[in-house]
């Protein structure tokens, strides 16, 4: 071979080359971004995969790019050491659907007001972290969410009414945080779906708002908040409730005067000062469990149903409360 055909084969391999190293998926932004993430989080073991010679597409752990637009749609960082804060550039990946940061060691600040701008996300969950500061309001913004999610965070402040915006939510869940002050009124107006509503170990205050009373929630968990007043208004014989858990607040009202949905399953109102009696209709539902301990109730557990397939302590420790499984009532 002649040196100027070696020379053009030469050349022709390295447009080759470079054609093959050229067909990265990944779009340059969104690896910028992402890049930027791994950063803040001073280079962790976890984003390890995370390099910028490879193809955030096809070579990273964490992330997912949808299949035609190759733009990152999903951002899952779960189970591990992870030390820092969410950094404001998250918001810069316009074509999120799904974004998780959930069960890492030292995830610290607040939430990032920008996540407000992922205008395509799903699911939102940010749970299990040490999160602190407030729920920003302009979450409310993010109308596509099926699935909130801020768990076991140190949050502070109110819940923004604004949440309420978010109609097609599946499940809101707030629990385990030190939110305060009421549950908003406008969470009587999710409209479109209504969602699976957790609050629970929070330090909310107030009267539940009777607007609720007028959704036909699934699931509500309310437990172990300093909650006051009536909430007979959630329960309803139409109503399509199935599991209500009241438990550990202040609550005080006429269990008597219940009506109950004929779906309802599990029903907890333990630590109470609710009074009255046990309704004879509890013997037509289906429960799998009931426990109404530490109240102020009064009279016989109607017998029948289900009422006698839960021991002593789904009836214990109120005032006055007597039959099976609790001890006769003397006449
Ligand atoms: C961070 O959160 C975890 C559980 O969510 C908790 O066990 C841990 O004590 C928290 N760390 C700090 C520094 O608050
Ligand atoms: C997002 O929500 C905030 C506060 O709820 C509001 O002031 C703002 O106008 C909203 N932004 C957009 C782009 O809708
Ligand atoms: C609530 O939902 C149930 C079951 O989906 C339905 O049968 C009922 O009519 C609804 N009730 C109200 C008050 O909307
Ligand atoms: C009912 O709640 C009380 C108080 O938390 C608890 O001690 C008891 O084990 C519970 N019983 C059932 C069956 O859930």
């Amino acid at each position: 071979m002649g040196t100027a055909k070696l020379y053009v084969l030469f050349l022709y391999s390295l447009l080759l080359f470079s054609a093959v190293t050229a067909a990265e998926l990944c779009n340059p932004d969104d690896k910028n971004v992402l890049l930027q993430i791994k950063q803040a989080f001073n280079n962790p073991y976890l984003l390890a995969s995370w390099k910028s010679d490879t193809d955030c597409c096809t070579d990273w752990y964490q992330v997912e790019c949808d299949s035609t637009t190759n733009r990152i749609i999903s951002l899952t960082i779960f189970d591990g050491e992870l030390s820092g804060q969410i950094p404001d550039v998250v918001g810069n990946l316009p074509y999120l659907q799904t974004l998780e940061f959930r069960h890492l060691s030292d995830v610290r600040g607040s939430i990032p007001t920008t996540v407000s701008q992922l205008s395509n996300l799903k699911l939102l969950r940010l749970s299990y972290l040490n999160l602190t500061g407030s729920i920003p309001p302009s979450l409310g913004n993010l109308t596509g969410l099926t699935f909130l999610e801020l768990s076991s965070n140190d949050l502070t402040g109110a819940i923004p009414s604004t949440l309420s915006s978010l109609e097609n939510l599946d499940a809101i869940h707030l629990d385990g945080n030190q939110l305060t002050g009421r549950i908003p009124d406008s969470f009587g107006f999710f409209n479109g779906k209504v969602p699976d509503l957790y609050l629970s170990g929070n330090s909310l205050t107030g009267p539940v708002p009777t607007t609720l009373g007028k959704l036909n929630f699934t699931t509500i968990d309310l437990s172990r908040n300093l909650l006051t007043g009536d909430a007979s208004f959630l329960f309803g014989k139409n109503k399509a409730l199935q599991q209500i858990d009241l438990s550990r607040n202040l609550f005080e009202f006429d269990f008597s005067k219940l009506d109950f949905p004929a779906g309802l399953t599990n029903l907890d109102v333990n630590h109470n000062k609710i009074y009255g009696s046990l309704p004879q209709d509890l013997t037509e539902l289906n429960l799998q469990l009931l426990n109404v301990s530490y109240n102020n109730l009064c009279g016989m557990i109607p017998q029948g149903g289900k009422l006698q397939s839960f021991d002593q302590t789904s009836y214990f420790n109120n005032r006055c409360l007597c039959g099976s499984p609790l001890q006769a009532c003397s006449k």
